[in-house]
């Protein structure tokens, strides 16, 4: 087999997608439609939203980011990037997603957590009642927003436990605050029953890697393509459970790492778990195939984009029962929890 054909096998098989943004995941259509709604001049047609797909550096993207949150006025608003979101998964044949979904973003919007939550939660329901796969949630906190933000967010689910939620993590600027600063929240999650998660190694190099994994101890580093640069460190994740979930058109978009310098093979090569994911598939532009497609451009074979594919389902926080792995021989799509 080679890699045209892999990549043909992958878009049939089930396939599992870890790091995936509720807000990055609306569609350009519907980001047209919620600016016309809000009356803003952001993004008055398609082109618009396409012309904004290339950044200098992460800040310029946290900055399309904020513009594209601004744009949620209503729980209804957020129940629109779930079914987007949900299409895709079943348009790619997803069968299992973990969601960041950030209560500090709703929070900082002024909307009520709850009626944002429902409304989310309504459309997750749905997608996994008509037998579209499982879908889990990392509630997710911003690191420029601060630790006191991440321990509301915490405060929440205390309060309101979600069901949905099995893992806790923090995206937003890298390099804002050391990953110190968020000891007291990660050592909260235990008894929350919440896995940790951290976005690592994305704009930062080893010593952030390094910070998260002595400070956080996630169990799921997302990016942490800066890793690459120490040979120490990655003999360490090499050796450890904990797995990168690698976003290479993210990366490149962001300029954080250029498609033809990203470390995803070598690290993967270095026995590193690696898992292929879209990040915000509405804003770059991409799907989970386009992934698997990039770490194919890079040099992967077939044994290694296959190997790729299993990591998505073994790294999982609620692994899928024995029905739902990817099994080249079976074919079956149907996923039960
Ligand atoms: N990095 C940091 N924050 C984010 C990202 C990301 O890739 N996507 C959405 N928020
Ligand atoms: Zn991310």
């Amino acid at each position: 087999m080679n890699a045209a054909e892999a990549l043909r096998a992958l878009r049939l098989r089930p396939k599992a997608e870890l790091h995936l943004h509720l807000e990055g995941s609306v569609r350009p259509a519907t980001l047209v439609r919620l600016a016309r709604a809000a009356g803003s001049p952001l993004f008055p047609d398609l082109a618009a939203v396409r012309a904004r797909r290339r950044f200098d550096g992460l800040p310029g993207f946290l900055s399309l980011y904020r513009d594209v949150c601004r744009l949620l006025r209503s729980p209804a608003d957020f129940a629109l990037l779930a079914r987007d979101l949900t299409a895709r998964l079943r348009r790619e044949r997803i069968t299992y997603a973990e969601v960041y979904v950030s209560p500090a973003i709703v929070d900082r919007l002024g909307l009520d957590w709850l009626a944002v939550r429902d409304a989310v939660e309504a459309v997750f329901a749905g997608h996994e009642r008509r037998g579209h796969g499982r879908i889990r949630v990392l509630l997710d906190a911003v690191r420029h927003f601060g630790p006191d933000a991440a321990h509301r967010v915490l405060d929440l689910h205390a309060r309101h436990p979600w069901p949905r939620a099995v893992g806790f993590g923090l995206g937003g600027d890298e390099l804002a605050l050391p990953a110190r600063d968020f000891a007291s929240v990660y050592r909260r999650l235990d008894r929350l029953g919440l896995a940790p998660v951290v976005h690592a190694g994305e704009v930062g190099g080893p010593d952030s890697v390094a910070d998260a994994l002595r400070w956080l101890k996630p169990r799921r580093i997302a990016h942490g393509v800066g890793a690459a640069g120490d040979p120490a460190l990655v003999r360490r994740l090499a050796r450890s459970d904990v797995a990168l979930d690698v976003c290479l058109t993210s990366n490149d978009a962001t300029g954080a790492f250029p498609l033809p310098r990203s470390p995803v093979l070598a690290l993967l090569r270095a026995g590193v778990t690696v898992t292929l994911a879209t990040d915000d598939p509405g804003l770059f532009g991409t799907t989970l195939l386009g992934e698997y497609r990039c770490l194919a451009r890079l040099g992967a074979t077939p044994l290694e984009l296959a190997a790729v594919a299993r990591s998505g389902f073994r790294a999982a926080f609620a692994p899928p029962g024995r029905h739902q792995p990817p099994r080249p021989a079976t074919g079956s799509a149907r996923t039960r929890s």
